[in-house]
């Protein structure tokens, strides 16, 4: 019987919902909207986590909480489900959530990684392998995906997202959720997705996590919007709020951001949960006058759980209902959508899981498959003289691995991992070793040290998570000795970036250089003659000025995960081909921060490259790039029609081939830019894209197709959608640069869509 079933039709559903409410005090509704973070027996949970813990099971034992994130272990779920079930007059179950960002137990590349695939189809398996094992051991809902659009790298969850582009990133949040989610919420081995964090997060003050974004209106609908609208109408069954002040208000209290946006605009129907601690801070914010005002004013926007650490501001529900704050029957609206939820989802007739079956979900080694692929074609190669890649393994006799990060294995699976098992995790030097075997001698030194955090965050308390320098480590002396390591081998792969933490979460930079010794150790490797292969193990751009003119070759593989070792040597020697592409521009310095490519023409065009008078203004690379191990051409760029009235559609052909002598696979981007309306639009935007991959020698023709979602945009003198009469020039190519152009008009304008004056 599936989950469907279990639950019944929405009118059992509502019917069974009533009847809970019906007998339920302000107190047990109070419980109903909060959940709480349970640390307790985990590896390194500590006297106060533990106390917290006990905290919130004397909670759950009296009907005071409704749902817990971070436990992961199968026997804690049932004990605590148990003791939830027993503790409320209702027999209400609690639900399970955690932070399912790329991987529970087999981790996949880091998000920004998997938008650089640029397939969707390889972003939803992987999200579907991430639901499935995470719902085995009892996870009903995953606080994912993070939608949120990055254009200032220095901001450290710029990792979490799919980069700078509303297109590319609606498509990567439509394919994560229904990895997630499968195509209905309960479905088997699926868990509910709550893409976050609505909304404008990425936008920081600065670059500076959790700090004020002062957004126009034109960014939030055309540009950070629609990731969140792919997302809901993929049936993401939940969103949860964001920490910062939007416009002065902050979003987790913002009515017109949750009702009329969210609920409206968008038509969310689902649940609403709060960021960790998101009520409280309404009050630390300056808005909220206290934590009653805060409960109040939350439920008055329709924040339906209120997650928290301790002291929820929920449990002044009661009082802010007495105070005549809030309405009972406000209360009533997110209990019931929290109820229903849980009913949909099966967890009242399916409440426990079965520790075995969970057991051997766990181990399926068809789940390190699919990473290992998603590891593979998220790679993205920046710089290939010469041809240096792929290595010949029949060529090599000594293969130096320098760098930190090269033997890690914790780093490799990047920030946002909790439940990965590191025995079956391959580290970059191991991949290597094991597909060299005895053919070449692989040595290894780490060269320099990892460089330090100026303040330790939330994640360096959970064990393995921050790097051990060894005893008596000598910086002068293990340079030199990874410099001679190079200096007496054929090849020296360099492996730098930054280690796990020191992007994601409160890992926010104000430089974008190399951390720590590691460029001049990069410079030295160079001058020893020996030719260099710089593998960047990154979560957003760094400053690569120097490398893209003196080190040969640069692959960038993010944080590739559980088999990311494996994957990379794949790469490496040439079993597979790089095809990803930049999800981002990537700056040349942190000075340009931040650079987009779709900026407005504005004036002066010619000079675009010339508005710093000490460096090009264009990006190092521009976003859309990667290379492959063979070359590809665009030819014949046909429309079937150059008038275009309102409210139809036209398809672009365009014929890709493979020029080179290996096979490859290719991202064919389609951009466009309006030349007139009544905004200025973007240079160019991204409206259409598809990875293929060719033989050597093989061409394809690849169809697009134009019409009023493409088209339209939210402008600011119309302050609603708009669909003009105008004429757009289309391009197609392997990056945002592309030549290859056409042009058509469009003969009837109309507004195209209904939004809320923002
Ligand atoms: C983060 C969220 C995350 C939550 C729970 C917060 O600090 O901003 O993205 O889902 O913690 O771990």
């Amino acid at each position: 019987m599936s989950n469907v079933e279990a639950a019944g039709s929405t009118e059992e559903i509502r019917a069974r919902v009533d009847k809970l409410l019906a007998g339920m005090t302000l107190a047990e509704k109070a419980g109903q909207l909060t959940q709480y973070f349970y640390f307790g027996g985990n590896e390194g949970a500590d006297e106060w986590a533990n106390e917290q813990s006990r905290q919130v099971e004397v909670a759950l034992g009296r009907g005071g909480a409704s749902s817990l994130l971070f436990v992961r272990d199968p026997g804690e779920v049932n004990r605590l489900q148990r003791l939830t079930i027993e503790g409320n007059r209702h027999g209400i179950p609690a639900l399970f959530g955690f932070d399912v960002i790329h991987g529970f137990r087999t981790i996949f590349p880091v998000p920004i990684a998997m938008a650089a695939s640029w397939d969707p189809a390889a972003v939803e398996a992987a999200q579907g392998v991430a639901a499935r094992e995470a719902r085995a051991v009892g996870i009903h809902w995953t606080f994912a995906p993070m939608v949120d659009i990055a254009r200032d790298p220095r901001w450290g969850r710029i990792v979490e997202g799919a980069g700078e582009d509303p297109f590319l990133g609606a498509a990567m949040a439509g394919a994560q959720v229904r990895g997630f989610q499968g195509d209905h919420l309960g479905a088997p081995e699926r868990v509910v997705a709550g893409p976050k964090h609505f909304a404008g997060y990425g936008a920081a003050l600065g670059g500076r996590d959790y700090d004020e974004v002062n957004l126009s209106a034109s960014e939030f609908w055309n540009v950070y919007l629609p990731p969140f609208r792919a997302a809901v109408e993929a049936g993401a069954g939940n969103v949860m709020t964001a920490y910062m002040d939007l416009n002065g208000v902050p979003a987790t209290g913002n009515r017109w951001l949750l009702t009329e946006v969210l609920r409206g605009a968008l038509g969310f129907d689902g649940f609403l949960v709060s960021d960790a601690n998101a009520v409280r801070s309404l009050a630390t914010h300056g808005f909220a006058a206290d934590l009653t005002d805060a409960a109040a004013r939350a439920v008055q926007v329709g924040l339906d759980l209120e997650m928290a650490i301790e002291d929820p501001a929920y449990a002044h529900l009661e009082e802010a209902v007495e105070a005549g704050a809030i309405s009972v029957e406000a209360v009533d609206a997110c209990v019931r959508r929290v109820l229903e939820v849980k009913l949909r989802l099966g967890v009242f007739d399916q409440p426990y899981v079965d520790e075995e079956h969970a057991r051997s979900v766990l181990a399926d080694p068809s789940h390190r498959e699919v990473a290992r692929l998603a590891a593979q074609r998220s790679a993205v190669l920046l710089r290939n003289e010469g041809g240096l890649l792929p290595l010949e393994p029949a060529r090599l006799r000594s293969v130096a691995v320098l760098g930190h990060l090269a033997a890690s294995r914790r780093d490799i699976l990047g920030p946002w991992s909790f439940e990965f098992d590191l025995e079956e995790t391959v580290s970059i030097l191991e991949g290597i070793r094991a597909r060299l075997g005895s053919g070449a001698q692989v040595t290894h030194a780490p060269g320099v040290r990892p460089p330090e955090r100026l303040f330790s965050s939330i994640f360096d308390s959970f064990p393995g998570n921050v790097p051990v320098v060894a005893d008596g480590f000598d910086d002068d002396a293990e340079l030199v000795r990874a410099v001679e390591l190079a200096r007496s081998s054929d090849v020296a792969v360099v492996v730098l970036g930054e280690w796990q933490n020191l992007v994601g979460e409160q890992a926010s930079r104000s430089s974008l250089d190399l951390p720590g010794r590691q460029p001049e150790l990069l410079r030295a490797i160079v001058a020893t003659g020996t030719p260099v292969v710089l593998l960047v193990m990154n979560g957003r751009p760094l400053d690569m000025r120097w490398a893209a003119e003196h080190v040969p070759a640069i692959l960038d593989i993010w944080y590739p995960g559980t088999q990311g070792g494996t994957a990379v040597a794949d790469l490496l020697f040439g079993d597979v081909a790089p095809g990803g592409k930049l999800p981002f521009s990537w700056p040349r310095s942190v000075g340009q921060v931040p650079v987009i490519y779709s900026h407005t023409t504005s004036h002066d065009p010619d000079k675009q490259a010339e508005r710093y008078w000490d460096e090009p203004s264009t990006p190092l690379y521009p976003f859309g790039f990667g290379l492959s191990y063979t070359s590809f051409a665009y030819s014949d760029l046909v429309l079937d029609r150059h008038e275009l009235p309102a409210g139809e559609t036209l398809q672009v052909s365009v014929e890709v081939r493979n020029t080179g002598e290996r096979p490859g696979d290719e991202v064919a981007q389609l951009y466009v830019h309006q030349r007139y309306g009544s905004s200025s639009r973007p240079v160019r935007e991204l409206k259409g894209f598809k990875r293929v991959h060719l033989g050597a020698g093989e061409s394809q023709t690849l169809r697009f197709t134009l019409g009023p979602a493409e088209l339209r945009y939210w402008s600011s003198a119309a302050r609603d959608y708009v669909l003009e009469a105008s004429t757009f020039d289309v391009w197609v190519g392997g990056d945002s640069t592309a030549s290859l152009g056409a042009s058509f008009s469009t003969t009837a304008a109309g507004v195209a869509g209904t939004a809320t004056a923002g």
